[in-house]
């Protein structure tokens, strides 16, 4: 076994974001001195004193407020929870390398302090990992054997030095179970008994999962430490034994505390997520090069499955230059055969909706479905499970017989199947709300759409995966049987 880091977010930017901020800055700096020099001209030429000052004030403000925006935005992207969390918290388990034989072990001191963790096979002596010191601790555990039960603890932090178990990921492909929940954010701040994330929790734990998938939104908002420590406050009774995997949601992103909770900002900048978290991205991770536009996507391997998390968090992501797309094709494209594919993203991209008329519904395609939906086609894709949506929606898109995206190739993967699974109601008020049926919603793939409070059991057993939703009290809303195509 062996140790490995505890990290500690820092906030310089890019080389690249360095020049761009550069020749902004330039550019705000050349617009003030014409100004300046207008002003200088016309005082010269009409002894205009006022007008010279004037134009040196605006020239001034302009320059100062460049340099504001841009030194907040580029420069000063530092969580504010890396100085401000008022809480402890954890502990709780993530995959940063092969789930097989490492885990992360994170946890937050709202002071600095020592990152030690200690680590053993149940029953025998324990050893020690350590990490740097600081208020986000994110231990990795490394040389762990395959399929094999570990007990930790976390030392040096009162708030929680109980021993936990957790298991790592089996050598070869043997059967396995997941959950899946999404937007567990306390919308308006529900009181804890009204909210549904703690009774969702409680019959997720008793589910016999494996990990948890989070298809986002797990705050209300990222800006917000209160949010953040109610869902990690509530989480620790399942994450401290099963890794919890977020998708990034537009609502948790954010970086600075706010002062007034009433106020709903979501910057995207996203720092506070990635303090909290400290997951594998697909791009290489600098903690230097925390800026608006950095996707937070990443994929692990946990027995015959591939997670792919998809960034969504925000609309501007949806363009053709994003290098997630790239990233997507590549790590699809080199999965082994046989293998799922499975894709968690926050954004319900491809989903139905009422249709204008209000008479039924039709296919509903959001921003990033002209970019995802060619690439999860073509790479095979088997189950996309998104969120945002606070609905639970079955839908079996099938290419050709679904209402087609505009400008979407319609001939090249005809008749390919993909699940798309939107699990958004896994927050807000516990609720339970009569379903949409196939009987008033005859779009093809379509089983289901119901507005109740659920999450999501998941079993793969070799070439079956069976999807059930699940209400707060362990009863099934809808069970699922999928085989994979071509077997
Ligand atoms: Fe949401
Ligand atoms: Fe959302």
């Amino acid at each position: 076994m062996g140790v490995r880091r505890a990290r500690i977010l820092g906030h310089r930017p890019s080389a690249v974001a360095a020049v761009l901020l550069g020749l902004i800055f330039a550019a705000c700096v050349g617009v003030s001195s014409v100004i300046g020099l207008a002003a200088w001209l016309a005082a010269a030429a009409f002894d205009w004193l006022w007008a010279m000052l004037a134009c040196a004030v605006v020239a001034i403000s302009i320059t100062a407020a460049a340099w504001v925006w841009l030194h907040r935005h580029i420069f000063e992207i530092v969580p504010s929870a890396s100085f401000a969390h008022g809480f402890d918290e954890g502990p709780w388990l993530s995959f940063r390398g092969d789930p097989r034989h490492s885990i992360v072990v994170n946890w937050f001191t709202k002071e600095d302090s020592a990152s030690r963790v200690e680590c053993g096979l149940r029953g025998a002596s324990p050893g020690f990992v350590a990490g740097l010191p600081g208020r986000a601790h994110h231990v990795e555990i490394g040389g762990l054997e395959p399929g094999t039960a570990y007990s930790y603890r976390v030392l040096d932090f009162p708030k929680d030095g109980a021993f936990h178990g957790f298991k790592t990921a089996p050598a070869s492909p043997e059967p396995f179970r997941f959950a899946v929940v999404g937007d567990t954010q306390n919308g308006g701040g529900s009181s804890p008994e009204r909210w549904a994330y703690p009774p969702l929790l409680r019959a997720m734990a008793a589910s016999g999962a494996s990990l948890v998938a989070h298809a986002g939104d797990a705050t209300d908002q990222g800006n917000d430490l209160v949010s953040w420590h109610e869902f990690l406050d509530a989480s620790p009774r399942i994450i401290a034994s099963i890794p919890l995997h977020v998708a990034a949601g537009n609502h948790d992103t954010g970086t600075h505390a706010l002062a007034d909770r009433s106020q709903k900002q979501y910057p995207d900048d996203g720092a506070n997520y990635d303090f909290f978290f400290d997951y594998p991205y697909g791009t290489p991770r600098d903690e230097d090069e925390i800026t608006a536009m950095r996707g937070r996507f990443f994929s692990f391997t946990y027995s015959n499955c591939l997670f792919v998390f998809v960034d969504t968090q925000t609309n501007r992501l949806a363009n053709p230059r994003n290098p997630q797309w790239q990233w997507l094709r590549r790590v699809l494209g080199s999965a082994p055969a046989g293998v799922w594919k499975v894709v968690v993203m926050h954004r319900d991209a491809v989903s139905i909706k009422t249709r204008k008329d209000a008479v039924g519904y039709e296919m509903d395609y959001d921003k990033f479905a002209p970019y995802i939906l060619p690439i999860f086609l073509e790479h095979d894709v088997d189950v996309v499970f998104q969120g945002h949506d606070h609905k639970y929606l079955h839908l079996a898109y099938q290419h050709g017989s679904n209402a087609p995206l505009p400008g979407a190739d319609d001939g090249a993967w005809r008749g390919k199947v993909i699940h798309f699974v939107t699990s958004g109601a896994g927050g807000n008020l516990l609720r339970r709300n009569d379903p949409v049926l196939p009987e008033s919603c005859t779009i093809p793939g379509f089983t289901r759409l119901e507005n109740s409070s659920h999450f999501l059991v998941v079993d793969v057993h070799g070439d079956e995966m069976s999807i059930e939703a699940r209400y707060h009290d362990g009863s099934s809303m809808e069970r699922l049987s999928i085989k994979r195509p071509g077997i």
